[in-house]
Formats: structure tokens, sequence, C-alpha cells
């Protein structure tokens, strides 16, 4: 028997207010995000979420009774509301599959997206389905390390640790060096 998966997008308006702390991400979201991915492992649900504007847009993936039945709960949440289907289809594969719920930082990329198709805010219920699906292109696209909750930069400090000890490798081999030749020099 064949495995049959549908893909489902969605559109919703948070009912909680933005919280920007530094670059963190929002802490309902990051509860949200928790709770996805814990249970979407159990239902054996992936996807993505992105979050602007006050609004989400949610891509998901499984069978269609999964969705269903997480569509429902979905429904009843308080966190959001005024949902909306944009699209489900039937799809071979799941393309978030190593994604329980990737979380997709492209601000910079639905910028673009938006000033492409002439829309001043991040405004999901006015997508049409050719946008909808260019969405969930770019939610694929994502850079791998957008879907943890830290800032990508966050990998600095390993690699200042790194030129660090190059820098006082080359400065204890210099003083070795020169230690060497001046012995040469004083002996000569
Ligand atoms: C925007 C948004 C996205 C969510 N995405 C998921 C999801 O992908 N999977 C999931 O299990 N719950 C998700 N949730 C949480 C569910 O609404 C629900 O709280 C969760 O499934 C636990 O439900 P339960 O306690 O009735 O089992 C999301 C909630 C919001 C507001």
């Amino acid at each position: 028997m064949t495995n049959h998966y549908s893909r489902m997008v969605y559109a919703s308006k948070a009912t909680f207010k933005p919280f920007k702390a530094g670059d963190s991400i929002d802490k309902d979201v990051k509860d949200i995000l928790t709770t996805a991915r814990r249970e979407n492992k159990k239902n054996n649900l992936v996807g993505a979420l992105y979050y602007g504007n006050g609004c989400f847009f949610q891509c998901l993936e499984g069978n269609q009774q999964d969705i269903d039945q997480l569509y429902a709960k979905l429904e009843k949440d308080p966190r959001h509301h005024e949902l909306k289907v944009l699209s489900l289809e039937p799809v071979e594969q799941r393309s978030f599959s190593s994604w329980e719920m990737k979380y997709a930082t492209i601000d910079r990329e639905v910028r673009a997206f938006l000033r492409t198709h002439q829309m001043g805010k991040f405004n999901p219920y006015r997508f049409s389905p050719e946008m909808t699906a260019e969405l969930v292109g770019l939610l694929q696209q994502a850079d791998e390390n957008a879907g943890e909750f830290h800032e990508p930069t966050a990998r600095q400090p390993e690699n200042r640790g790194v030129s660090m000890t190059v820098f006082w490798l080359t400065n204890i081999i210099s003083i070795i060096a020169t230690a060497i030749i001046t012995l040469w020099l004083v002996q000569a």
C-alpha cells in the first residue's frame, strides 16, 4: 500500500502581544514550538512555522487524519484565532522530514517576497494560492540553522576560541624560534 501524505497550510492571528527581548525568540512562540516538536514527533507530523506581523503561517505535513486531529486542537488554542486554511493538497513525500516543526527566521526573504508581490505588510490572509506555494518554497529552503532557538551567530564563541588558540600557538612558535636563533647567533 502506498503511503499518502497531505500538506496543509493555514494562517492565523496571534492573540498575544509581540514581546521582543533583544534578538531572542518570542516566549509564546518558543512554548508553541516546544509543544509542537514534542507532539508532532509522537503523531508523525512534520512542518514549518513562520511568525510575522502578529500572524502565523504554518505548513503541516503528514497523514490527513493526523492533520485533522491537530487542526481540531489548533482551532481551540486560545493563543491564536481566525484560522484560515490556505491550501490542502496530497504530497508524495514530506518535504520537512527532518523537522517536527521548523521555525523559519526568514524575515529578510519574506520582505523581498512581499516587495515582489507589492504587499506592504505580512498578511497571509490576502495570499493567492501561488503566493502560498511560493512561501512554502521559502520555508523549505530556509537555512537549517534557522530552526534552532538560538541565533545563527551563536557559534561565534566557539570560532573565537579556535582563532585564539591559533593566535597563541603562532606566538609561542615565534618566541621559541627567536630564542633558538638568538642562542645560535650568540654561540657562533
Ligand atoms: C500557531 C500555533 C501552532 C501550533 N503548532 C502545533 C503543532 O505543530 N503541533 C502540535 O502538536 N501542537 C501545535 N500547537 C499547539 C496546539 O494548539 C495544542 O496546544 C497542542 O497540540 C497540545 O494539545 P493537547 O494538550 O490538547 O494535547 C500550536 C499552537 C499554535 C498557537
